[in-house]
């Protein structure tokens, strides 16, 4: 018999993967942990402070006393995926067979992963704008990919031609895209998305798009998604989510939409890794996609206030915040602050102000791949009620002043 393995042996993460040992805990969700240790305003982890939509919570209660309680149809509840496709007919123009190209997931988080086992072998290139929503760079490493990252530069973060081009090749085998994209805030033009498209084309690549925050946007702003675009449908997977649009992040509801031939891909991924999205939840799910236009427009109006509530103070508060386009997120530069703390970089800068002034925001390094990119910013959310964004606000304040 073997001897068994040292217990610190074991501790030191001897049986860990190659895979899980590329990347670290999330940043994200590490802030949330310390926040609450210090009894702070969580403004990192970016999740609705408000309740979902009553409707909503009253067709969940009907589902659950409906009998809505074993595994739904893997790819999703037939009631779901036809309510998906009618809402991404009407708002994004995508023509989506519910039989054969949509599949309901444990999340967009979910559904990116799902995607990306789907298409991606080991070594194939995946191009990824940077600053990157911090779970695409586990998400490729997962499924083997090679990142390649071309930088959006604020304060506009607008990227270089000449770095677009570079990032694509024989190698290429998808692009991430994530419109309105966190966290800049960045919302990618129709033009901007012709260019990505045509490279796609040009190297017959896939387009792979987040569009989570799709009806969260500011001004004239409008939302495109890659999949309209000439010659664009058979090589896009779309990916929505239900967590931000109604509120329910817990609830862990989203689909990715693809030609049936890719769908078949993701939809195993997906039945082997998750069986299914949670069946009652799927149920009241209907209910959020058939909400009418108003809720839309207040959603809107809702988060122009909220944003105009937190640029106010980040600016008073000598923050430098970098207005956002559309999502809920600000992305802040630091530097003068920071000198100021003497501390030593953007986590020595988050955890002190967590710890000291009692509001939480996420270290900017966590969203590049190389962590030197980011050392000078932080980025907030403001998806709060509107007291809890003017108390920490007044907090902010007093760390600007310190
Ligand atoms: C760009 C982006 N995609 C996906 C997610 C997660 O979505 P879900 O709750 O549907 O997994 C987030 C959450 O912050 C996000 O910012």
């Amino acid at each position: 018999m073997q001897p068994s393995k040292p217990a610190d042996e074991i501790r030191r993460g001897r049986f860990l993967s190659q895979k899980a040992s590329r990347f670290g805990e999330s940043v994200i969700r590490g802030m949330t942990r310390l926040c609450n240790q210090h009894g702070g305003i969580n403004l990192s982890q970016g999740f609705p402070g408000t309740d979902p939509p009553p409707e909503v919570l009253e067709a969940a209660h009907q589902a659950l006393r409906g009998g809505y309680h074993q595994y739904s149809i893997t790819w999703g509840s037939p009631r779901l995926r036809q309510a998906v496709a009618e809402k991404v007919k009407r708002y994004n123009g995508i023509a989506a067979d519910p039989e054969t190209m949509i599949t309901i997931t444990c999340g967009a988080t979910e559904a990116m992963v799902a995607s990306l086992l789907a298409v991606i072998d080991p070594g194939d290139e995946v191009v990824v704008f940077e600053p990157f929503y911090e779970n695409y760079g586990p998400g490729a490493i997962i499924s083997g990919g090679r990142p390649r990252f071309v930088p959006l530069r604020a304060p506009d973060f607008q990227w270089k031609p000449h770095e677009l081009e570079a990032a694509f090749g024989p190698g290429t085998r998808a692009v991430i895209l994530n419109t309105p994209h966190n966290p800049t805030g960045k919302v990618f033009s129709r033009r901007e998305l012709e260019t990505i498209a045509e490279l796609c084309r040009r190297w017959d690549c896939l387009a792979i798009t987040d569009e989570i925050y799709e009806h969260i946007l500011y001004g004239e702003r409008e939302h495109v998604s890659i999949a309209v675009l000439p010659g664009m449908a058979e090589r896009t997977i779309t990916i929505g989510g239900l967590s931000k649009t109604y509120a329910i992040t817990g609830w862990r509801l989203a689909y990715a939409i693809a030609v049936p031939e890719l769908s078949l891909g993701i939809r195993k991924m997906h039945d082997f890794l998750t069986v299914g999205a949670p069946a009652p939840l799927q149920e009241a799910g209907v209910t959020a996609l058939r909400l009418p236009p108003e809720y839309y427009q207040h959603l809107k109006l809702d988060y122009s206030r909220k944003r105009g509530i937190l640029l106010d103070y980040l600016e008073r508060a000598g923050f430098n915040p970098l207005p956002p386009e559309g999502s809920y997120f600000i992305l802040c530069d630091i530097g003068g602050i920071a000198q100021r703390w003497g501390v030593k970089d953007d986590a020595a800068f988050a955890e002190k102000l967590v710890a000291d002034f009692g509001v939480a925001g996420v270290p900017g390094s966590s969203f590049y791949s190389d962590p030197g990119l980011g050392r000078h910013l932080i980025r907030f959310h403001f998806a709060a009620k509107d007291e809890v964004l003017h108390q920490a606000g007044e907090r902010l304040l007093r760390a600007g002043r310190a």
